[in-house]
């Protein structure tokens, strides 16, 4: 039986941790893209072929056979079975996701082209910001059914969360369940009443001011990492990327907080035949993508807070449209 092929566009740093880890957990063999050098000094390096050069040489201490290349052709990813999306440019201080909407969206679009040209029975998962907004230009571009486009926000937003909640418990990060919805910004949807140690809720361990704390240090853990590097974070983005990847290739239905394409669900487009959005919502992910998406009646406060956050998604994917009048 042949490894699965998964190929990563954009060589940088959230794309060369994608493959080492795709790479030490053997989820399949890893086509490493990107783009030359545009200025002179550089114009004859072969950034992604060296960085999977590297990376291959991992593989007798590491102990794997995944083969990982590199390359500036699409033509080498051809028959993709995943596509993950990291390619566009990171946040610098000061800058929001949404800033980046702009020449982002550019870039997901033209490597969307290139997807649904190579590989178009992959499932494609996108990293690159603002994240909700730049699933809907890859679900446009490629035209693929909704259930194989994803974004990665969820994973990594819960974990810092469940991270921040173990140091304040001091419980390991593994006996924490939680789960936050919303898009993957500054107003993700916080769900403490639905949050556990090992099915304790959290509300009986904590006080309400440390559970915010946590929520809120979450929701900005993004930009604290920005302000302390002066670029994004990768480490954990591609943790929580290839947390999905596994999901898929393994098919293990796991139910992790992902950007789902959403209509009726958690009231994103009520009715709205094919003219829903990407929200960070409990998916269901297995061989076929999003296998399903589970939904729940929200309380009060956290209906409100996803009222907010569909909004702040709707206003994005509006500003992709006037920049790309025919993804609308
Ligand atoms: C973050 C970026 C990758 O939250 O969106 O760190």
């Amino acid at each position: 039986m042949r490894r699965a092929k998964i190929s990563v566009i954009g060589a940088g740093n959230i794309g060369g941790e994608c493959a080492r880890s795709i790479a030490m957990k053997e989820l399949g063999d890893v086509v490493l893209v990107d783009i030359p050098y545009q200025d002179d000094a550089r114009k004859n390096l072969h950034m992604p072929k060296g960085k999977a050069l590297d990376l291959a040489c991992c593989g007798p201490v590491e102990k794997f056979d995944a083969k990982i290349t590199g390359t500036f052709d699409y033509a080498d990813t051809a028959g993709s079975d995943v596509v993950v999306i990291t390619a566009g440019l990171p946040r610098k201080p000061g800058m929001s996701r949404d800033d980046l909407v702009k020449v982002n969206s550019g870039i997901v679009k033209s490597v969307s082209e290139n997807v649904k040209k190579y590989s178009p029975d992959a499932t494609v998962i996108v990293v690159s910001n603002p994240l909700d907004a730049m699933v809907y230009v890859a679900w446009k571009v490629t035209g693929f059914p909704a259930h194989r486009v994803m974004g990665q926000a969820g994973a990594l937003d819960v974990a810092r969360y469940k991270t921040f909640l173990a140091w304040e418990l001091g419980v390991s990060v593994e006996d924490i369940q939680g789960l936050l919805l919303g898009g993957h910004g500054d107003d993700m949807v916080p769900l403490p009443a639905r949050t556990s140690v090992n099915g304790i809720p959290i509300t009986e361990l904590l006080p309400a001011e440390k559970i915010n704390a946590c929520v809120e240090r979450a929701k900005a853990g993004g930009g604290e990492v920005v302000k302390l590097m002066g670029t994004s974070a990768w480490y954990a983005p591609s943790a929580g990327t290839v947390e999905m990847v596994e999901a898929i290739v393994r098919d293990k239905k796991r139910v992790i907080a992902c950007a789902g394409y959403c209509e009726d669900e958690f009231g994103v487009a009520p009715g709205q035949k094919g003219k829903g959005y990407f929200v960070g919502v409990p998916c269901v992910l297995g061989a076929k993508g999003v296998e399903k998406i589970i939904t729940f009646k929200m309380d009060a406060t956290e209906q409100k807070f996803m009222e907010e956050s569909i909004s702040h998604v709707k206003e994005l994917v509006a500003v992709v449209k006037q920049l790309n009048p025919e993804l609308a």
